[in-house]
């Protein structure tokens, strides 16, 4: 394989990439351009009833396991402030995750597995996977038995605090559980000046939101990383009228699965019992998201190792409880997630992100030779 004319194509693709962002759910050309890509060079792509995203398969000429590789396809509602002369032609959207870097490398990957397939023990499933903004999306191609013989799969990530191609890995947790709660406040709508008139649903949100932050702070193991944050409060319409209802909407990240069952209990006594100390009543819903990523060691030691054999700059994975659909995946197989420098700059979901595309082809070599595995020394 001619490896400038490879780096060549996947520069050229992700430029179209870059170009031309569809938000979730409404991947159609970016997935007929990826089928389009694929076809050229061979690559099988399975009939799974997918309305957006696809998965290609490449099958090994050696008996092994089946591994798979998650790259998401969707981008992000934001105007670009880029500047680059292959900068969004759809207005108000764009690639600010880095996902347009995610199919193209995984494009690259596929294309050099496919070109050793001599070396390649078992089956390799490139997933290209909708809409990973709403955390939702691998549940569309988790609905096919896409997964049903998967053995372990890798995921990676676009990071622009690390060098383009540097490799950054942690064993363990490396993304949060990501719930989502809304809470409604219903008292009694009344005259600004006749509180006594009603019941003000606007200070039993406000005790709310206050004993809300005990749950991190007195129940939750010290040792356990948590957080909830109420991103959103809306009440009342106008100066002199107490309103009859109070809305507060947030989030809660979690590492651990019993935090996570804590957080919704106590989310739920504290919101509805003290409404009810105030007269009020409150409604929680509770939005399920993802679970936390939590890398398999072996994987991760090896990818580790790989990423030194390739010479390619190792760093440790920061902390964040930052939430990635890619752990629906690996509730019940191996995964490993890492994260790939975009060169370091503005940070991802910012309108002046950008990938450095030199880092592409290394991306993509890096990935062929995880999935290659040992193999590949
Ligand atoms: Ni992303």
């Amino acid at each position: 394989m001619d490896m400038m004319c490879l780096e060549k194509e996947l520069r050229e693709a992700f430029c179209w990439f870059h170009e031309n962002p569809e938000l979730a759910y409404e991947e159609f050309r970016t997935t007929e351009k990826i089928r389009e890509i694929l076809t050229v060079h061979g690559i099988e792509i399975l009939p799974y009833k997918l309305e957006t995203g696809l998965v290609a398969v490449i099958r090994g000429e050696k008996a092994g396991a089946v591994q798979a590789l998650r790259c998401d396809i969707d981008a992000l509602p934001i105007v670009e402030e880029t500047g680059l002369s292959y900068c969004s032609k759809e207005a108000g959207k764009m690639h600010a995750c880095g996902h347009d870097m995610h199919i193209t490398a995984g494009i690259g990957c596929a294309v050099l597995l496919q070109e050793n397939r001599n070396r390649l023990r078992g089956t390799v499933k490139i997933i290209f996977q909708p809409a990973e903004e709403t955390s939702l999306g691998a549940l569309k191609i988790l609905e096919t038995d896409v997964m049903k013989d998967v053995d372990r799969i890798w995921g990676f990530h676009a990071d622009p605090t690390n060098e383009a191609g540097a490799v950054a890995i942690r064993e363990g947790y490396v993304t949060a559980a990501v719930d989502r709660f809304v809470i409604t406040v219903k008292g009694v709508g009344c005259h600004g000046a006749h509180p006594d008139h009603g019941i003000d649903p606007i200070p039993v949100a406000a005790a709310i939101i206050q004993a809300l932050q005990s749950i991190v702070s007195r129940n939750v193991n010290a040792f356990h990383p948590s957080l909830l944050s109420v991103t959103r409060v809306s009440a009342g319409t106008t100066w002199n009228v107490i309103p009859a209802e109070a809305v507060m909407e947030g989030t809660v990240r979690t590492m651990e699965r019993e935090d996570r069952v804590l957080y919704e209990k106590r989310l739920r006594e504290i919101a509805e019992r003290t409404a009810q100390a105030y007269g009020a009543e409150a409604e929680v819903e509770w939005i399920a998201g993802p679970p936390a990523t939590c890398n398999d060691k072996e994987m991760a030691d090896f990818c580790a190792r790989w990423a030194e054999t390739m010479g390619l700059p190792v760093a440790v994975e920061e902390s964040s409880l930052g939430g990635d659909d890619f752990a629906f995946y690996e509730e019940k197989i191996p995964g490993c997630y890492v994260k790939i420098g975009t060169g370091i700059g503005h940070p991802i979901h910012h309108p002046a992100f950008m990938v450095k595309p030199e880092m592409l082809l290394p991306a993509a070599e890096f990935l062929s030779g995880l999935i290659l595995g040992d193999q590949q020394e």
